[in-house]
């Protein structure tokens, strides 16, 4: 069982970085006006990690005035997560799994290293470089006995270990050295020892989950400019195609124009193709409720930078983004409305920019 208490020497005072402020308010804003209190685990989350990896209380009492809420309230979920650490710790914190699978598996000989090495839970060794603390189920329980070491690197699981491999990854860690994160034995994932047994035809994977086509990505973004106007605007590419000869034979006579010959002159159509997020900073998709940062990278991965783009799915691309990659999740695109929130999104950005 997990036993935490607040540190009895507390910093006095605390200020959110602008990186972390900028990342509370992202999530705050996925919430209703009256609801931003549902930001609270992220929030203390990121205030965590802008405190130096543990929570004194000036800092839960800063995030619950950033989300108006009663201390006590923080308090109170900062207390029951594991994932809130109360006092400092050490420069790698473990946090070591010790229920049931775990614990059948050997997490008893995990806890004598830590004890050996260490000492208590909640202490910090002498070189201030480790601290532990015996956890509930971190969820990685067919690699067990398995815990997450936090650190400037991150949060990162290291599985199926025993004294002995766990012994040589604190050696590693101690020295400055970065360990293989993941299986400490002979396992890539949860395959059985020596190796998969079924699903082993490899032609089963020739697709995978590789995304190979999504609708307005970058890359394919055909962007028509007239002369004379500054904004850009996406069309399709089959109503664009006709237009790109014409305009890739003069593209200096558009570049070079006077604003005034701009405005005077007739709208004469530029066809741009990118590759990448070239119009600018890519616009945050996190703050499409349902987007969340894997979802964000997968689709940056395949060229969706922008609200536009999600904002110009019709029914058929909607279909087909759920084919290609959300097929985990039927019906969620609709569900949580990203084309309607991403037009609203594209509308306030083409107004600010
Ligand atoms: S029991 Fe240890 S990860 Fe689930």
């Amino acid at each position: 069982m997990s036993a935490q208490r607040m540190a009895l020497k507390q910093p006095e005072s605390f200020a959110f970085s602008a990186a972390a402020e900028k990342e509370i308010d992202m999530w705050v804003a996925k919430y209703p006006a009256d609801r931003q209190r549902s930001a609270l685990i992220p929030a203390l989350w990121i205030a965590q990690k802008d405190a130096g990896g543990w929570l004194p209380e000036v800092t839960m009492r800063t995030v619950a005035d950033k989300l108006g809420m009663a201390y006590i309230r923080v308090y109170e979920v900062a207390t029951f997560y594991t994932m809130y650490s109360l006092a400092p710790v050490g420069e790698h914190f473990i946090q070591l799994c010790g229920t049931t699978p775990c614990w059948l598996r050997g997490s008893d000989d995990l806890k004598a290293v830590m004890q050996r090495r260490v000492g208590g839970q909640n202490t910090i060794s002498a070189d201030g470089k480790l601290s532990w603390l015996e956890v509930e189920c971190l969820g990685a329980c067919s690699n067990a006995p398995m815990i997450q070491i936090s650190n400037a690197d991150g949060d990162h699981y290291y599985e199926d270990l025993t004294a002995e491999s766990f012994d040589a990854l604190l050696d590693k860690l101690v020295a400055g050295e970065k360990p293989a994160q993941g299986p400490q034995n002979t396992r890539h994932t949860s395959e059985p020892e020596g190796g998969a047994t079924v699903l082993i035809d490899a032609s089963i994977y020739k697709q995978g989950r590789k995304l190979t086509k999504l609708p307005n990505q970058v890359k394919k973004l055909e962007i028509v400019r007239h002369a004379g106007s500054a904004k850009a605007a996406p069309v399709k590419a089959s109503s664009a195609k006709s237009t790109k000869p014409k305009a890739a034979a003069k593209p200096k006579a558009v570049e070079t124009a006077t604003p005034k010959a701009q405005s005077a002159a007739k709208p004469a159509p530029k066809v741009l193709y990118t590759d990448g997020p070239t119009e600018g900073t890519p616009d945050d998709l996190k703050v499409i409720k349902g987007i969340g940062p894997v979802f964000e990278r997968e689709l940056n991965e395949k060229g969706i930078y922008y609200y536009r783009q999600i904002g110009a799915w019709k029914a058929a691309d909607v279909k087909m983004v759920e084919a290609e990659a959300l097929s985990r999740f039927p019906g969620r695109i609709k569900r949580d409305e990203w084309v309607k929130q991403a037009k609203v999104l594209a509308k306030s950005a083409a107004k600010a920019g």
